[in-house]
């Protein structure tokens, strides 16, 4: 009997009553971030769902989140052991996988100062202030060529795939080439399976039922790491300790450097070492894709505020040269606007789960340790106590009363890339080019919705939410431009 082990002074959590075999599932149903926010009026900041037969802590609440993944970080740091996880990266990764926190904090490290590295690099020319500055822009003059109405997605989704596989792998892949936009296509089926309360992962004999999504799961991962096993190999080929090319030549160099360095004291196999720009490769181009496009669907949906982000472009930036990094904090509005985004969408609705690692208590419940646990980002994003009119999409929300600055501190309490030790570790990078990419499609085009087009802006749940696809009308702001 659980009761019977609670530590004095601890309470049980409290939570829905489970019903036999499904647990909560149904109360659960298709919008968890939903579901799970109105349970927490009921229930508070920390409250216990069962899926099937596993208990899940659900957090909420700005304070009671922060108290978890960074007052008591090391006790919220873990991975739980999920059916879904196993297949990603063969079960080796950094993200997903239950390491233990001496190999995951390794292996973050290493992942860490492989991909500041290769930000940082120095453009090709005196032009770019760095080869991330290089990639982005270039990319955009490929994507502006296209003329008439299409389906934007498509074209952002190659775009930002080819800038981290610049970083990764040193090369990029023509918007037609089948094997990468085919790839990239296939984020959908995986952010599906692997949000928060799939029920595959926590009722064992649904595991054993035929399922279409999960059969597609299963071989797009396997496709996956073939696609990056084939450009490792290939690297390792060609692999020249005195002129390292990339994230993957620098993770091979890091392998040989170990295997003469008798002190080293943690043992990891050049798989899991290497099988980190799996890792990188795959976070980071659905999550800023998934933004990008979000951004222009919000575009179109106000297209006030578009002229306005257009404006402060002409007066700020002009419309002679391509916006740069450096032009970020002169452009408030689109400083707001990326926060707005964040917010008002809450695209990644929780982080990836955790999990205890040790019996701990918050807010004075106890929790034992191996609980899974989700973090509700949305709630936060849209949690009356903090933000005034939540479901208005207000950018201004974030700027100081005339419009010159952004309150940094109204900033800091959008929930987007997690927060503490399991923080999104690609997030300076994910700001930066979520900036420059809307800088520049801001100064160069006007997108409108196709005539007799209704948006409907309800995402479709997954560990990122899409938006339904619609073709977009981009037109050249030339009047301007001579
Ligand atoms: C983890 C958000 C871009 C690499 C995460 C997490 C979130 C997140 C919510 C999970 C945090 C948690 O579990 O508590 C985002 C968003 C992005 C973005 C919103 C873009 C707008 C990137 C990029 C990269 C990246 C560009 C790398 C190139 C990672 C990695 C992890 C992670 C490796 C796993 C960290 C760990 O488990 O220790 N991100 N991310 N992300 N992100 Fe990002």
């Amino acid at each position: 009997n659980a009761q019977n082990k609670i530590p004095e002074g601890l309470q049980q959590l409290p939570g829905p009553k489970p019903f036999p075999i499904i647990g909560n599932l149904l109360e659960l149903g298709k919008r968890p971030y939903l579901s799970l926010t109105s349970m927490s009026k009921c229930y508070g900041d920390v409250f216990q769902i069962q899926i099937g037969m596993r208990p899940v802590v659900v957090l909420s609440g700005n304070e009671t989140v922060r108290q978890a993944l960074i007052k008591q970080g090391d006790e919220f740091a873990g991975r739980p052991d999920l059916y879904s996880f196993r297949y990603i990266n063969d079960g080796k990764s950094l993200s997903f996988s239950t390491d233990q926190a001496g190999i995951w904090r390794a292996r973050r490290k290493l992942a860490y100062s492989a991909l500041r590295s290769f930000s940082n690099l120095e453009g090709t020319t005196p032009e770019y202030s760095c080869a991330l500055e290089e990639h982005i822009s270039k990319e955009l003059n490929t994507v502006m060529k296209t003329k008439g109405s299409f389906d934007p997605f498509r074209y952002v989704v190659v775009s930002v795939a080819n800038v981290i596989c610049g970083m990764c792998f040193g090369r990029r892949y023509d918007h037609h080439d089948d094997e990468l936009v085919s790839l990239v296509n296939l984020s959908d089926d995986f952010v599906k399976v692997v949000g928060s309360g799939n029920p595959a992962d926590f009722i064992p004999l649904l595991q054993y039922l035929p399922s279409t999504k999960m059969k597609k799961f299963v071989s797009l991962n396997a496709r996956f790491s073939k696609f990056v096993q084939k450009l490792v190999t290939e690297h390792y080929a060609t692999f020249d300790k005195d002129n390292i090319r990339d994230i993957t030549d620098s993770l091979i160099d890091h392998c040989e450097d170990r295997k003469l360095d008798e002190n080293a004291n943690i043992q990891m196999s050049d798989e899991k070492i290497v099988g980190i720009v799996n890792d990188l490769f795959g976070a980071g181009f659905d999550t800023i894709s998934t933004a990008l496009s979000w951004s222009l669907m919000y575009f179109v949906a106000y297209p006030e505020i578009q002229n306005r982000l257009f404006e402060e472009m002409k007066e700020k930036v002009g419309l002679d040269r391509m916006p740069v990094f450096s032009d970020r904090n002169n452009l408030p509005l689109l400083e707001a606007y990326i926060l707005e985004l964040f917010r008002h969408s809450s695209y990644l609705p929780f982080t990836i789960p955790h999990c205890t690692t040790k019996d701990t208590s918050l807010n004075g419940y106890f929790i034992p340790k191996d609980t899974c646990v989700f973090i509700n980002q949305w709630q936060i994003n849209h949690d009356p106590e903090l933000w005034e009119d939540p479901f208005s999409f207000k950018p201004e929300r974030f700027l100081n009363a005339d419009g010159t600055e952004v309150n940094k501190v109204e900033g800091e309490k959008v929930m987007t890339f997690g927060l503490g030790k399991r923080r999104c570790i690609g997030e300076v990078i994910a700001r930066n080019e979520l900036f420059l990419f809307l800088a520049i499609l801001i100064q160069k085009l006007n997108f409108q919705a196709l005539p007799g087009d209704q948006l409907d802006l309800t995402p479709e749940y997954g560990l990122t939410m899409k938006h339904k696809r619609y073709h977009l009308r981009a037109t050249m702001r030339v009047k301007n431009e001579q």
